[in-house]
């Protein structure tokens, strides 16, 4: 074990095989040495900042039905909104008054926001905010809607792959295609983006080689931006009775995903802080470093729920930005308000 945490370390990768012995054999005392030299990874690359990303959850439509997610078409309790361009520009001027630098617009596969609307909402928001970095995180498009909209000046899309198993992503997802999936990360990828690839953890049916499988590919992918969070089964969806992940192996897979891929942006997810309520800040120091607060109306925070019991839904911004601004800088790490780009990108703010 001493001599694969030495390799991963050091040489930031391992086998299939290792990884899997690995997960196997950690023990308590390893898995915190684990976690310190992922922070030491992370601070080597990104210092102590804590990059700070708003985020906008403008539709909760969505015309895929993935197992687990609380937003899939099937689910009929949802009570299924639309903001106005007009109300994602309000929350984005709450925001950039708070002093974020970088947005992320998120929402269901809803396709009533064309590619036509889309480039309207980045563009104002580039001439309104033309210092702060624009995120879509609104799934998978064609390659043109991709190019129009990086075009129109949106620097990052998040797509989380979900799983990089084949066999496991079919089971999760009815009527999607893997291929599909792992082609638009390569063609965010090849337009210029930075782009947010990622995975869940605790998935039913998931096993260590699944695990191991996700990190090898995000080494080869080698994403900008990693969002790993805990499984969390949602009452209205086929997977509800399923046990879900929980905040010590999601932490574990942080880590080790802060290894592989050491100058990486990984979010400290609200899932975390939703399995437990310090996950935020354990997250933080075993290599993530990277927050995304909700700027989302009140009113449709709790529509927003991918699973139950969100955290936040019932926070004004300011206050969210302040009690975790608290949460990080007690932990030791600086907030970084900036546009907060991956270090191989010129930041144009600077
Ligand atoms: N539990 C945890 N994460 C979820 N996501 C969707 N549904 C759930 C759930 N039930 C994650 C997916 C998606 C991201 C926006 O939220 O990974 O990509």
């Amino acid at each position: 074990m001493e001599v694969l945490l030495s390799k991963l370390y050091e040489r930031n990768g391992l086998t299939k095989e290792e990884i899997v012995y690995f997960l196997q054999h950690l023990t308590p005392d390893l898995k915190k040495r684990l976690f310190r030299l992922a922070d030491e990874t992370r601070k080597r690359h990104y210092n102590e900042s804590v990059y700070f990303r708003g985020l906008i959850e403008f539709s909760n439509f969505c015309k895929q039905d993935c197992m687990y997610c609380g937003l899939r078409r099937s689910n009929l309790s949802v009570d299924r909104y639309r903001l106005t361009e007009e109300e994602i520009l309000e929350c984005a001027a709450e925001g950039y008054n708070l002093g974020y630098r970088s947005f992320v617009l998120q929402s269901g596969e809803d396709f009533r926001f064309t590619e036509e609307l889309m480039i309207s909402i980045v563009t104002s928001m580039k001439v309104r905010f033309p210092d702060a970095a624009i995120t879509l995180s609104i799934g998978e498009r064609s390659e043109a809607f991709y190019r129009a909209l990086y075009d129109a000046g949106t620097d990052r899309y998040l797509l989380r792959h979900e799983t990089a198993s084949r066999s496991l992503y079919e089971s999760l997802h009815p009527g999607m295609s893997y291929d599909n999936r792992m082609n638009c990360l390569r063609t965010l990828k090849d337009i210029g983006y930075q782009v947010g690839a990622g995975f869940m953890v605790g998935l039913p049916g998931q096993t260590y080689e699944h695990l191991a499988e996700d990190l090898l590919f995000l080494k080869e992918l080698h994403p900008e931006m990693i969002g790993i969070g805990p499984f969390i089964p949602h009452s209205a969806t086929p997977l509800k009775d399923a046990t879900g992940g929980t905040a010590q192996d999601t932490l574990v897979m942080i880590a080790m995903a802060r290894l592989f891929v050491p100058d990486a942006l990984m979010p400290a997810t609200t899932a975390m802080g939703t399995l437990d309520p310090t996950g935020r800040e354990k997250a933080l120091s075993a290599g993530a470093n990277v927050v995304m607060p909700i700027l989302s109306p009140l009113k449709v925070r709790e529509k927003y729920a991918l699973y139950e019991n969100k955290i936040c839904t019932g926070d004004e911004a300011s206050h969210c930005r302040n009690c975790i601004e608290m949460r990080i800088t007690a932990s030791g790490y600086k907030i970084e308000l900036g546009r907060g780009d991956h270090c191989s990108f010129l930041s144009t703010s600077e």
